[in-house]
């Protein structure tokens, strides 16, 4: 089990609600601004999912607890992967929070019980997106990018806002130029490269 794994992890049972369960763990291990972070990109994965007609218990689940894996600390995540024989890209050896995502589609197939790939695969790609990534993938994508655990208004959020009105491959696809453009980019994910690459042939202007 992925958070036994951790002595410093405070765990207590399940009561079966998925919001209320993951509220407790991130507020028993000292998390309020993830948790904060959680319910604001469910509540946009929702919208975004109200949009392009899909499931919206799945959009708020995946909102919910795509960064429950932030009670762990980065460099056990690493420690993790390597133990668990898990293949890492560079990306993840130099800035191993990058694990996160993986580490949260862990904790919620092993802890929460999550088993849908609708729900899993949104949450294990929701920082680098991926090739032939989902509407699921794509809308918590997004949706973790609008509502932002910084503060105030992300600068790119009424471009990428304008282009969720035309389909979710072009909001993607406008957030990361918006990132690589800026230099916001600590090291290409392997995930991120084949992403943009995969958006761009896709999208014909
Ligand atoms: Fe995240
Ligand atoms: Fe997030």
């Amino acid at each position: 089990m992925i958070f036994g794994g951790f002595p410093y992890i405070k765990i207590s049972g399940l009561s079966g609600d998925i919001v209320r369960d993951a509220e407790n763990i991130l507020l028993g291990n000292g998390r309020p601004k993830t948790y904060a972070h959680v319910h604001d990109v469910a509540e946009m994965n929702v919208r975004i999912g109200r949009m392009y007609g899909l499931d919206e218990n799945k959009c708020r689940i995946a909102g919910y607890l795509h960064d429950v894996s932030a009670v762990i600390k980065p460099a056990d995540m690493l420690k993790y992967a390597k133990e668990n024989s898990m293949p890492l890209c560079e990306a993840e050896e130099r800035y191993p929070f990058l694990l996160h995502q993986r580490m949260s589609r862990i904790a919620a197939a092993e802890y929460f019980m999550i088993s849908d790939e609708e729900i899993l695969s949104p949450i294990e790609h929701h920082t680098t997106l991926k090739e032939n990534a989902s509407a699921y993938d794509m809308a918590l994508f997004i949706a973790d990018k609008l509502a932002w655990d910084q503060e105030g208004v992300p600068p790119f959020y009424d471009e990428v806002e304008k282009a969720l009105g035309g389909s979710l491959e072009k909001a993607a696809l406008v957030y990361m130029k918006y990132m690589e453009d800026n230099g916001k980019i600590l090291w290409p994910h392997d995930n991120w490269k084949r992403a943009m690459e995969w958006l761009k042939g896709i999208i014909v202007r």
